[in-house]
Protein backbone atom coordinates (compact mmCIF):
# COMPACT_ATOMS: atom_id res chain seq x y z
CA UNK A 1 0.00 0.00 0.00
CA UNK A 2 1.00 3.87 -0.63
CA UNK A 3 2.74 5.53 2.07
CA UNK A 4 -0.27 8.08 3.87
CA UNK A 5 0.22 10.94 5.31
CA UNK A 6 -2.64 11.51 7.88
CA UNK A 7 -2.57 15.44 8.54
CA UNK A 8 -5.66 17.85 10.10
CA UNK A 9 -6.88 21.01 8.34
CA UNK A 10 -8.38 23.15 11.22
CA UNK A 11 -6.94 23.56 14.40
CA UNK A 12 -6.34 20.50 15.46
CA UNK A 13 -8.25 17.86 17.56
CA UNK A 14 -9.89 16.99 14.33
CA UNK A 15 -9.98 13.63 15.06
CA UNK A 16 -6.86 12.33 13.77
CA UNK A 17 -6.57 9.24 16.37
CA UNK A 18 -9.73 7.89 15.81
CA UNK A 19 -8.62 8.34 11.79
CA UNK A 20 -5.27 7.11 12.63
CA UNK A 21 -5.75 4.33 15.01
CA UNK A 22 -8.34 2.25 12.23
CA UNK A 23 -6.09 3.20 9.60
CA UNK A 24 -2.73 2.06 10.94
CA UNK A 25 -4.73 -1.62 10.53
CA UNK A 26 -3.48 -0.87 6.56
CA UNK A 27 -0.11 -0.39 7.51
CA UNK A 28 3.28 -1.69 9.10
CA UNK A 29 4.86 1.48 10.70
CA UNK A 30 3.39 4.39 12.29
CA UNK A 31 5.66 7.69 12.33
CA UNK A 32 5.08 10.94 14.52
CA UNK A 33 6.90 13.68 13.12
CA UNK A 34 6.20 16.65 15.16
CA UNK A 35 4.77 18.21 18.11
CA UNK A 36 4.87 16.72 21.86
CA UNK A 37 2.49 15.63 24.35
CA UNK A 38 0.94 19.31 23.47
CA UNK A 39 -0.92 16.57 21.37
CA UNK A 40 -4.18 14.53 22.79
CA UNK A 41 -5.03 11.85 20.64
CA UNK A 42 -8.49 9.65 21.89
CA UNK A 43 -9.28 6.42 20.52
CA UNK A 44 -12.06 4.51 21.48
CA UNK A 45 -11.40 0.38 20.76
CA UNK A 46 -14.62 -1.85 22.44
CA UNK A 47 -15.54 0.63 24.65
CA UNK A 48 -12.51 1.43 26.14
CA UNK A 49 -11.41 5.31 26.21
CA UNK A 50 -7.37 6.00 25.32
CA UNK A 51 -5.74 9.10 25.74
CA UNK A 52 -2.61 9.42 23.30
CA UNK A 53 -0.17 12.20 23.73
CA UNK A 54 3.23 11.25 22.38
CA UNK A 55 3.22 7.57 21.34
CA UNK A 56 1.36 7.37 17.82
CA UNK A 57 -2.16 6.29 17.47
CA UNK A 58 -1.16 3.14 15.74
CA UNK A 59 0.08 1.55 19.03
CA UNK A 60 -3.01 -0.15 19.71
CA UNK A 61 -2.70 -2.76 17.34
CA UNK A 62 -0.22 -4.90 18.01
CA UNK A 63 2.17 -5.87 15.92
CA UNK A 64 2.71 -2.00 14.25
CA UNK A 65 5.61 -0.23 14.76
CA UNK A 66 5.34 3.15 16.27
CA UNK A 67 8.03 5.72 15.45
CA UNK A 68 9.05 9.14 17.29
CA UNK A 69 10.86 11.13 14.46
CA UNK A 70 13.64 14.01 15.14
CA UNK A 71 10.76 16.54 14.46
CA UNK A 72 8.70 15.29 18.45
CA UNK A 73 9.62 16.98 21.34
CA UNK A 74 9.82 14.14 23.95
CA UNK A 75 9.42 14.85 27.60
CA UNK A 76 10.86 11.43 28.90
CA UNK A 77 8.69 11.39 31.94
CA UNK A 78 5.64 12.11 30.20
CA UNK A 79 6.99 9.31 27.36
CA UNK A 80 7.26 6.75 30.19
CA UNK A 81 3.94 7.59 32.04
CA UNK A 82 2.07 6.60 28.93
CA UNK A 83 3.65 3.59 28.11
CA UNK A 84 3.08 2.52 31.60
CA UNK A 85 -0.48 2.88 30.74
CA UNK A 86 -0.62 1.27 27.82
CA UNK A 87 1.20 -1.81 29.58
CA UNK A 88 -1.36 -1.86 32.33
CA UNK A 89 -3.96 -1.58 29.66
CA UNK A 90 -2.33 -4.79 28.24
CA UNK A 91 -0.99 -3.38 25.07
CA UNK A 92 2.26 -5.18 24.37
CA UNK A 93 4.81 -2.64 23.84
CA UNK A 94 7.95 -4.84 23.54
CA UNK A 95 10.13 -3.69 19.81
CA UNK A 96 7.78 -1.60 18.53
CA UNK A 97 8.85 2.23 19.93
CA UNK A 98 11.58 3.69 18.36
CA UNK A 99 12.62 7.22 19.18
CA UNK A 100 14.98 9.33 16.83
CA UNK A 101 18.39 10.16 18.43
CA UNK A 102 17.84 13.39 16.88
CA UNK A 103 14.54 13.88 18.64
CA UNK A 104 14.94 17.27 21.45
CA UNK A 105 14.09 16.37 24.91
CA UNK A 106 11.83 18.78 27.02
CA UNK A 107 13.85 19.65 30.49
CA UNK A 108 12.13 21.28 33.30
CA UNK A 109 13.04 24.48 32.86
CA UNK A 110 11.30 24.25 29.73
CA UNK A 111 7.58 24.30 31.30
CA UNK A 112 8.49 27.62 33.71
CA UNK A 113 10.11 29.72 30.63
CA UNK A 114 7.08 29.03 28.58
CA UNK A 115 4.62 30.06 31.97
CA UNK A 116 6.63 33.50 32.03
CA UNK A 117 6.40 33.75 28.31
CA UNK A 118 2.62 33.86 28.51
CA UNK A 119 2.69 35.66 31.82
CA UNK A 120 4.83 38.57 30.04
CA UNK A 121 2.24 38.34 27.21
CA UNK A 122 -0.95 39.09 29.16
CA UNK A 123 -3.97 39.70 27.03
CA UNK A 124 -1.99 38.34 24.16
CA UNK A 125 -1.03 34.81 25.61
CA UNK A 126 -1.32 32.13 23.64
CA UNK A 127 -3.19 29.87 25.61
CA UNK A 128 -0.42 26.75 25.12
CA UNK A 129 -0.81 23.96 26.43
CA UNK A 130 1.86 24.67 29.28
CA UNK A 131 4.10 21.33 28.07
CA UNK A 132 7.14 22.84 28.05
CA UNK A 133 6.89 22.57 24.00
CA UNK A 134 7.65 26.46 22.59
CA UNK A 135 10.92 27.09 24.89
CA UNK A 136 12.30 22.90 23.72
CA UNK A 137 12.12 24.19 19.94
CA UNK A 138 13.37 27.38 20.68
CA UNK A 139 16.67 25.46 22.45
CA UNK A 140 16.55 23.65 19.26
CA UNK A 141 17.11 26.33 16.97
CA UNK A 142 19.41 28.11 19.26
CA UNK A 143 21.14 24.97 19.04
CA UNK A 144 21.58 24.51 22.70
CA UNK A 145 18.79 21.66 23.16
CA UNK A 146 19.43 18.47 24.48
CA UNK A 147 18.89 15.61 22.31
CA UNK A 148 17.52 11.98 22.98
CA UNK A 149 20.75 10.34 21.59
CA UNK A 150 22.48 12.58 24.58
CA UNK A 151 20.78 10.24 27.01
CA UNK A 152 23.47 7.78 25.14
CA UNK A 153 26.10 9.21 26.37
CA UNK A 154 25.75 10.38 30.67
CA UNK A 155 28.74 12.48 30.69
CA UNK A 156 27.76 14.43 27.49
CA UNK A 157 24.46 14.75 29.01
CA UNK A 158 25.48 15.98 32.61
CA UNK A 159 27.66 18.45 30.70
CA UNK A 160 25.16 19.84 28.40
CA UNK A 161 22.55 20.13 31.56
CA UNK A 162 24.94 21.82 33.52
CA UNK A 163 25.41 24.83 30.96
CA UNK A 164 21.76 24.99 29.36
CA UNK A 165 20.75 24.97 33.24
CA UNK A 166 23.42 28.09 33.83
CA UNK A 167 22.05 29.95 31.56
CA UNK A 168 18.05 29.13 32.66
CA UNK A 169 19.10 29.74 36.01
CA UNK A 170 19.60 33.49 35.08
CA UNK A 171 16.59 33.65 33.43
CA UNK A 172 14.60 32.37 36.22
CA UNK A 173 15.79 34.23 38.61
CA UNK A 174 15.54 37.37 36.90
CA UNK A 175 12.00 36.80 36.81
CA UNK A 176 11.68 35.54 40.72
CA UNK A 177 11.52 31.73 39.86
CA UNK A 178 12.79 28.95 42.26
CA UNK A 179 16.32 27.66 40.13
CA UNK A 180 17.30 24.73 39.40
CA UNK A 181 20.07 22.41 40.39
CA UNK A 182 21.38 20.46 37.66
CA UNK A 183 22.72 18.28 40.20
CA UNK A 184 18.83 16.84 40.87
CA UNK A 185 18.13 17.26 37.27
CA UNK A 186 20.83 14.98 35.86
CA UNK A 187 20.36 12.51 38.36
CA UNK A 188 16.58 12.77 37.33
CA UNK A 189 17.44 12.27 33.22
CA UNK A 190 19.87 9.50 33.77
CA UNK A 191 16.96 7.52 35.05
CA UNK A 192 15.07 8.22 32.39
CA UNK A 193 18.40 7.30 30.35
CA UNK A 194 18.50 4.06 31.69
CA UNK A 195 14.69 3.52 30.56
CA UNK A 196 14.49 4.97 26.94
CA UNK A 197 18.21 3.99 25.75
CA UNK A 198 16.57 1.02 24.35
CA UNK A 199 14.14 2.70 21.67
CA UNK A 200 16.31 5.24 20.67
CA UNK A 201 17.82 5.08 16.89
CA UNK A 202 18.95 6.34 13.54
CA UNK A 203 15.33 7.07 12.67
CA UNK A 204 15.97 8.19 8.73
CA UNK A 205 17.89 4.80 8.50
CA UNK A 206 15.53 2.95 10.26
CA UNK A 207 12.76 3.89 7.98
CA UNK A 208 14.16 4.19 5.04
CA UNK A 209 15.36 1.08 5.24
CA UNK A 210 12.12 -0.23 5.93
CA UNK A 211 10.47 1.03 3.29
CA UNK A 212 13.27 -0.51 0.92
CA UNK A 213 11.66 -3.47 2.11
CA UNK A 214 8.16 -2.57 1.16
CA UNK A 215 6.86 -1.77 4.67
CA UNK A 216 4.16 0.87 4.32
CA UNK A 217 3.96 3.94 7.09
CA UNK A 218 1.27 5.76 7.72
CA UNK A 219 2.43 9.16 8.74
CA UNK A 220 0.61 10.98 11.92
CA UNK A 221 0.37 14.93 12.24
CA UNK A 222 -0.61 16.58 15.42
CA UNK A 223 -2.23 19.50 15.79
CA UNK A 224 -3.40 21.04 12.64
CA UNK A 225 -2.98 23.54 9.47
CA UNK A 226 -3.83 26.70 10.76
CA UNK A 227 -0.98 25.84 13.93
CA UNK A 228 1.82 25.28 11.65
CA UNK A 229 4.44 27.84 12.94
CA UNK A 230 4.49 28.77 9.05
CA UNK A 231 1.65 28.03 7.65
CA UNK A 232 -1.33 29.11 10.55
CA UNK A 233 -2.54 32.16 12.19
CA UNK A 234 1.04 32.88 13.92
CA UNK A 235 1.79 33.87 16.46
CA UNK A 236 -1.21 32.18 17.89
CA UNK A 237 0.35 28.96 17.16
CA UNK A 238 2.40 25.61 17.95
CA UNK A 239 6.08 25.51 17.62
CA UNK A 240 6.87 23.18 14.74
CA UNK A 241 5.72 22.23 11.21
CA UNK A 242 2.56 20.57 11.04
CA UNK A 243 2.06 20.22 7.86
CA UNK A 244 2.95 18.24 5.00
CA UNK A 245 6.87 19.36 4.99
CA UNK A 246 7.24 18.43 8.23
CA UNK A 247 7.04 14.90 7.30
CA UNK A 248 10.51 15.04 5.69
CA UNK A 249 12.10 17.51 8.32
CA UNK A 250 10.63 15.39 11.14
CA UNK A 251 11.64 12.14 9.81
CA UNK A 252 14.40 12.27 7.40
CA UNK A 253 12.36 10.75 4.53
CA UNK A 254 12.49 11.90 0.88
CA UNK A 255 9.23 14.00 -0.43
CA UNK A 256 8.90 11.05 -2.19
CA UNK A 257 7.87 8.57 0.21
CA UNK A 258 4.64 10.33 0.44
CA UNK A 259 2.76 8.92 -1.45
CA UNK A 260 -0.96 9.82 -0.42
CA UNK A 261 -2.13 12.49 1.94
CA UNK A 262 -5.39 12.70 3.77
CA UNK A 263 -6.85 15.38 5.54
CA UNK A 264 -9.01 14.87 8.38
CA UNK A 265 -11.54 17.68 9.12
CA UNK A 266 -14.53 18.30 11.39
CA UNK A 267 -17.53 19.07 10.20
CA UNK A 268 -17.29 22.46 12.84
CA UNK A 269 -14.67 23.85 13.73
CA UNK A 270 -13.23 24.01 17.26
CA UNK A 271 -10.07 26.29 18.56
CA UNK A 272 -8.55 25.84 22.03
CA UNK A 273 -6.44 29.01 22.98
CA UNK A 274 -6.31 31.95 21.65
CA UNK A 275 -6.52 33.55 18.54
CA UNK A 276 -8.49 34.36 15.80
CA UNK A 277 -11.11 32.36 14.95
CA UNK A 278 -13.59 34.27 12.52
CA UNK A 279 -16.81 31.73 12.22
CA UNK A 280 -17.02 31.19 15.94
CA UNK A 281 -20.28 30.93 17.33
CA UNK A 282 -21.24 32.79 20.67
CA UNK A 283 -24.89 31.55 21.07
CA UNK A 284 -26.75 28.20 22.10
CA UNK A 285 -25.66 26.73 18.74
CA UNK A 286 -22.20 26.81 20.03
CA UNK A 287 -22.62 25.54 23.26
CA UNK A 288 -24.72 22.51 21.28
CA UNK A 289 -21.50 21.80 19.61
CA UNK A 290 -19.62 21.92 22.76
CA UNK A 291 -21.80 19.94 24.58
CA UNK A 292 -22.88 17.64 22.07
CA UNK A 293 -19.27 17.39 20.30
CA UNK A 294 -17.70 16.77 24.26
CA UNK A 295 -15.56 19.54 23.46
CA UNK A 296 -12.50 19.83 25.89
CA UNK A 297 -9.34 19.31 25.17
CA UNK A 298 -7.96 15.65 25.66
CA UNK A 299 -4.46 16.93 27.07
CA UNK A 300 -5.56 20.00 29.27
CA UNK A 301 -9.42 19.78 29.77
CA UNK A 302 -10.28 23.47 28.71
CA UNK A 303 -13.23 23.74 26.71
CA UNK A 304 -12.78 24.43 23.28
CA UNK A 305 -14.50 27.34 21.00
CA UNK A 306 -16.53 26.03 18.82
CA UNK A 307 -17.91 27.50 15.07
CA UNK A 308 -19.31 27.01 12.13
CA UNK A 309 -17.28 24.84 9.17
CA UNK A 310 -15.07 27.41 7.40
CA UNK A 311 -14.45 26.29 3.61
CA UNK A 312 -11.78 29.36 3.26
CA UNK A 313 -9.72 27.49 6.31
CA UNK A 314 -10.24 24.06 5.03
CA UNK A 315 -9.23 25.26 1.16
CA UNK A 316 -6.30 26.77 2.23
CA UNK A 317 -4.98 23.58 3.81
CA UNK A 318 -5.94 21.24 1.02
CA UNK A 319 -3.45 23.81 -0.65
CA UNK A 320 -0.49 23.68 1.74
CA UNK A 321 -0.63 20.32 1.85
CA UNK A 322 -1.30 18.56 -0.96
CA UNK A 323 -4.96 17.58 0.16
CA UNK A 324 -7.22 16.05 -2.53
CA UNK A 325 -9.20 13.47 0.22
CA UNK A 326 -10.89 14.04 3.30
CA UNK A 327 -12.23 12.20 6.49
CA UNK A 328 -14.89 13.79 7.71
CA UNK A 329 -15.45 13.55 11.32
CA UNK A 330 -18.08 14.38 13.73
CA UNK A 331 -21.36 15.71 11.45
CA UNK A 332 -23.37 13.40 13.80
CA UNK A 333 -22.89 16.29 16.51
CA UNK A 334 -25.13 18.04 14.21
CA UNK A 335 -27.62 15.77 14.31
CA UNK A 336 -30.13 18.14 15.59
CA UNK A 337 -29.74 20.92 13.72
CA UNK A 338 -32.32 22.52 11.51
CA UNK A 339 -29.81 24.32 9.55
CA UNK A 340 -26.52 24.07 9.26
CA UNK A 341 -23.62 27.02 8.23
CA UNK A 342 -21.00 27.05 5.89
CA UNK A 343 -18.58 29.64 5.57
CA UNK A 344 -18.42 30.18 2.22
CA UNK A 345 -16.18 33.74 2.39
CA UNK A 346 -14.77 36.69 4.42
CA UNK A 347 -15.92 40.48 3.72
CA UNK A 348 -13.00 42.72 4.57
CA UNK A 349 -12.80 46.33 4.38
CA UNK A 350 -15.88 46.17 1.83
CA UNK A 351 -14.12 43.26 -0.42
CA UNK A 352 -14.86 39.96 -0.53
CA UNK A 353 -12.22 37.46 0.44
CA UNK A 354 -12.12 34.27 -0.85
CA UNK A 355 -8.76 32.85 0.16
CA UNK A 356 -7.53 32.39 3.76
CA UNK A 357 -5.23 34.71 5.07
CA UNK A 358 -3.37 34.09 7.71
CA UNK A 359 -2.55 37.42 9.30
CA UNK A 360 -4.29 37.67 12.62
CA UNK A 361 -4.75 41.48 12.26
CA UNK A 362 -7.26 40.46 9.29
CA UNK A 363 -8.61 37.43 10.49
CA UNK A 364 -10.13 39.54 13.57
CA UNK A 365 -11.94 42.09 11.53
CA UNK A 366 -13.41 39.49 8.61
CA UNK A 367 -17.30 39.00 8.48
CA UNK A 368 -18.07 35.56 7.26
CA UNK A 369 -20.55 35.30 4.45
CA UNK A 370 -22.44 31.60 5.00
CA UNK A 371 -24.42 29.37 3.12
CA UNK A 372 -27.08 27.54 4.99
CA UNK A 373 -27.89 23.88 4.78
CA UNK A 374 -31.27 22.22 5.96
CA UNK A 375 -29.80 20.09 8.66
CA UNK A 376 -30.45 16.50 7.99
CA UNK A 377 -32.32 16.36 11.59
CA UNK A 378 -31.60 12.18 11.94
CA UNK A 379 -28.82 10.29 13.69
CA UNK A 380 -26.25 9.30 11.31
CA UNK A 381 -24.15 7.22 13.83
CA UNK A 382 -25.10 3.88 13.15
CA UNK A 383 -25.51 3.82 9.10
CA UNK A 384 -22.44 2.05 7.61
CA UNK A 385 -23.35 3.20 3.98
CA UNK A 386 -22.82 6.05 2.31
CA UNK A 387 -25.97 5.85 0.17
CA UNK A 388 -28.23 4.99 3.74
CA UNK A 389 -27.36 8.42 4.54
CA UNK A 390 -29.87 10.71 4.53
CA UNK A 391 -30.08 13.11 1.81
CA UNK A 392 -30.04 16.04 3.06
CA UNK A 393 -26.74 14.77 4.77
CA UNK A 394 -25.31 13.83 1.11
CA UNK A 395 -26.29 17.27 0.03
CA UNK A 396 -24.16 18.97 2.57
CA UNK A 397 -21.00 16.35 1.57
CA UNK A 398 -21.53 17.45 -1.76
CA UNK A 399 -21.58 21.10 -1.02
CA UNK A 400 -18.22 20.82 1.13
CA UNK A 401 -16.75 19.05 -1.77
CA UNK A 402 -17.24 21.58 -3.91
CA UNK A 403 -16.49 24.49 -1.61
CA UNK A 404 -12.61 22.80 -1.10
CA UNK A 405 -12.39 21.15 -3.91
CA UNK A 406 -11.20 18.13 -2.23
CA UNK A 407 -13.60 14.27 -1.82
CA UNK A 408 -14.90 13.27 1.26
CA UNK A 409 -13.52 9.49 1.46
CA UNK A 410 -14.24 8.77 5.09
CA UNK A 411 -17.48 9.52 7.21
CA UNK A 412 -16.46 9.49 10.88
CA UNK A 413 -20.26 9.02 12.84
CA UNK A 414 -19.16 8.30 16.30
CA UNK A 415 -16.12 7.72 18.28
CA UNK A 416 -15.43 3.64 18.22
CA UNK A 417 -13.68 2.67 15.34
CA UNK A 418 -17.34 1.04 13.82
CA UNK A 419 -18.72 4.39 13.96
CA UNK A 420 -17.19 4.81 9.92
CA UNK A 421 -18.13 5.37 6.52
CA UNK A 422 -15.89 4.43 3.60
CA UNK A 423 -16.65 5.75 -0.09
CA UNK A 424 -14.29 2.32 -0.97
CA UNK A 425 -14.22 3.55 -4.64
CA UNK A 426 -12.08 6.40 -3.51
CA UNK A 427 -9.73 4.78 -1.36
CA UNK A 428 -8.70 1.24 -2.83
CA UNK A 429 -5.65 2.42 -3.82
CA UNK A 430 -4.12 3.54 -0.66
CA UNK A 431 -5.54 1.30 1.91
CA UNK A 432 -6.46 -2.67 1.97
CA UNK A 433 -9.84 -2.09 3.38
CA UNK A 434 -10.13 -5.82 4.44
CA UNK A 435 -7.80 -5.19 7.00
CA UNK A 436 -8.82 -2.04 8.20
CA UNK A 437 -12.25 -3.83 8.28
CA UNK A 438 -11.06 -7.20 10.19
CA UNK A 439 -10.68 -4.60 12.82
CA UNK A 440 -13.33 -2.43 13.25
P1 LIG B 1 -7.23 14.62 17.52
O1 LIG B 1 -6.36 15.44 18.40
O2 LIG B 1 -7.32 15.16 16.15
O3 LIG B 1 -6.87 13.17 17.56
O4 LIG B 1 -8.71 14.72 18.11
P2 LIG B 1 -9.11 14.58 19.65
O5 LIG B 1 -9.01 13.16 20.03
O6 LIG B 1 -8.39 15.57 20.49
O7 LIG B 1 -10.62 15.07 19.59
C1 LIG B 1 -11.59 14.42 18.86
C2 LIG B 1 -12.70 13.91 19.82
O8 LIG B 1 -13.85 13.58 19.10
C3 LIG B 1 -12.30 12.67 20.59
O9 LIG B 1 -12.89 12.73 21.86
C4 LIG B 1 -12.90 11.54 19.77
O10 LIG B 1 -13.23 10.41 20.56
C5 LIG B 1 -14.14 12.19 19.23
N1 LIG B 1 -14.54 11.74 17.90
C6 LIG B 1 -13.76 11.42 16.83
N2 LIG B 1 -14.51 11.19 15.75
C7 LIG B 1 -15.81 11.36 16.13
C8 LIG B 1 -17.06 11.32 15.44
O11 LIG B 1 -17.13 11.07 14.25
N3 LIG B 1 -18.16 11.61 16.17
C9 LIG B 1 -18.12 11.92 17.48
N4 LIG B 1 -19.26 12.19 18.11
N5 LIG B 1 -16.96 11.97 18.16
C10 LIG B 1 -15.83 11.72 17.49
P1 LIG C 1 -3.88 17.66 18.69
O1 LIG C 1 -2.74 16.84 18.10
C1 LIG C 1 -5.54 21.58 19.58
C2 LIG C 1 -2.69 24.73 20.65
C3 LIG C 1 -2.73 25.25 22.07
C4 LIG C 1 -2.33 26.69 21.82
C5 LIG C 1 -1.28 26.56 20.71
C6 LIG C 1 0.15 26.55 21.20
O2 LIG C 1 -4.59 17.01 19.80
O3 LIG C 1 -4.76 18.14 17.59
P2 LIG C 1 1.64 24.75 22.46
O4 LIG C 1 1.48 24.12 23.81
O5 LIG C 1 1.68 23.78 21.34
O6 LIG C 1 2.77 25.72 22.42
O7 LIG C 1 0.30 25.65 22.27
O8 LIG C 1 -1.55 25.34 20.06
N1 LIG C 1 -2.51 23.26 20.53
C7 LIG C 1 -3.49 22.43 20.18
N2 LIG C 1 -4.80 22.66 19.95
N3 LIG C 1 -5.02 20.34 19.43
C8 LIG C 1 -3.71 20.11 19.62
O9 LIG C 1 -3.12 18.92 19.34
C9 LIG C 1 -2.88 21.16 20.06
N4 LIG C 1 -1.57 21.27 20.37
C10 LIG C 1 -1.35 22.56 20.64
O10 LIG C 1 -4.01 25.13 22.62
O11 LIG C 1 -3.42 27.41 21.30
MG1 LIG D 1 -6.50 16.44 20.21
Amino acid sequence: MANLLVVGTQWGDEGKGKIIDFLAASFDIVARYQGGHNAGHTVYVKGQKVVLHLIPSGILHNEKLCVIGNGVVVHPKAFLEELQELKELGVNIDDRIVISKNAHLILPYHAQVEKINEEKRGAKKIGTTSRGIGPCYEDKAARQGIRAGDLLDLSILREKIKENIEEKNFYLGSHNRPRLDPIEVFEEYKRYASQIKKYIKDVSLFLNEKIKEKKSVLFEGAQGTLLDVDHGTYPYVTSSNSTAGGVCTGLGVGPDKIEAVLGVTKAYTTRVGGGPFPTEIFDDKGKLLLERGNEFGATTGRPRRCGWFDSLAVSYACRVNGIQKIALTKPDVMDELEEIMVCVGYKYKGDMIRHFPTETWVLDKVVPRYKKIKGWKTSIHKEKDFFSLPSAFRDYVKCIEDLIQAKVTIISTGMEREDTVFIEEELKDWIDLEKVKAEL
